[in-house]
């Protein structure tokens, strides 16, 4: 199968990347910088800057990942602007290069996988949230919405789409855990504010299995929450992880301090929803990381 990837160069689409290679697919990945990540993707990867560049090679699949990083500045309006622009342009693209496809007759991608995340539902304090739970109006809601609404439009081509809701992602070499390893490391980790909100969470390979599971599944489509079936609150994630690294976890962060370093971002860290992948339990997927303990003795052991 030849599968159209965005977003291949990061943290999770180049463990994508490598997975459908070894499965036997040809990759097309969209780069800005197609040179510079070269060497982070399989070989043989055919890489170009612009997702319409890709019309003469049309797709069997496509798998849409990329996006500035929720958390790389500060949300002032520019930078709310930029994280939507980064999802929502290229997301657009896609659906546009389904729509050339189209009218020229040419072969069509039959699914198309989008990334969206957890902060589609808000802030939902400790109610259990499915993918039928209604969202919290705020900022991460309304760019996760935008996101999938814009995805959604590629089903108007004949595309089957498929929405990930995604938890945090853990593994080793990036992501969020890699920030907050140096500081658990020395014994200075802690809880954010009361340490009540729920952080979901999914182990990398946990999410890859999600994305190559929906590729091959014809029957399924709409929004599924990626994220392991045993979520966990920000202080049992604080305990877990300094745990494993046997260290003490007593430095608490109060909630003052994150919203004055952070502003709005730091609903990121002071926020969160108790969030359950039953659709994807419901369809067959099997979780090789249920358990926060299982998915951090793989990670650190
Ligand atoms: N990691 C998580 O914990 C997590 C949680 C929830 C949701 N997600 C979502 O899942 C997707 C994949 O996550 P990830 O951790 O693999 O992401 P990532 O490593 O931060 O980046 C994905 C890719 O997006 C492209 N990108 C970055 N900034 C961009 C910009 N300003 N404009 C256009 N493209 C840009 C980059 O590709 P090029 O440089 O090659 O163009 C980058 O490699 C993201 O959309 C993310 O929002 C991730």
């Amino acid at each position: 199968m030849r599968v159209l990837i965005t977003g291949g160069s990061g943290f999770v689409g180049q463990r994508l990347c490598r997975r459908l290679k070894e499965a036997g697919h040809r990759l097309l990945v969209v780069s800005r910088e197609p040179e510079q990540v070269r060497d982070r993707l399989p070989e043989g990867s055919d890489i170009r800057r612009s997702v319409l560049d890709f019309v003469d090679t049309p797709p069997d699949a496509i798998v849409n990942l990329a996006g500035e990083s929720i958390a790389a500045r500060r949300w002032s309006d520019d930078q709310k602007k930029r994280l939507i622009d980064s999802r929502v342009n290229i997301t657009g693209d896609l659906v546009m290069l389904c729509e050339q496809l189209q009218a020229s007759q040419g072969r069509m991608p039959r699914l198309m996988v989008s990334a969206s995340a957890m902060g589609y539902y808000g802030d939902q304090g400790d109610r259990e949230v499915t993918e039928q739970t209604p969202p919290h109006d705020e900022f991460a809601h309304r760019l996760c919405k935008r996101w999938e609404d814009t995805a959604r439009e590629a089903a108007d081509f004949g595309v089957r789409v498929a929405l990930l809701r995604i938890g945090l992602v853990l593994d080793a070499g990036g992501g969020s855990l890699q920030k907050m390893l140096p500081p658990f490391k020395l014994g200075l980790g802690g809880r954010f504010g009361d340490g009540k909100q729920f952080m979901p969470w999914i182990h990398r390979e946990d999410l890859v299995g999600a994305i190559l599971f929906l590729l091959e599944r014809d029957d399924l489509e709409g929004p599924f929450n990626a994220s392991a079936p045993h979520p966990v609150t920000n202080a049992e994630f604080t305990r877990t992880l300094a745990k494993q690294l046997g260290r003490p976890a007593l430095m608490p962060v109060p909630a003052i301090a994150l919203e004055t370093a952070f502003g709005e971002m730091s609903r990121l860290l002071l926020t969160g929803a108790d969030m359950r992948p039953t659709r994807l339990l419901e369809a067959g997927f099997e979780f090789r990381f249920p358990t926060l303990e299982k998915a951090l003795s793989d990670i650190l052991g």
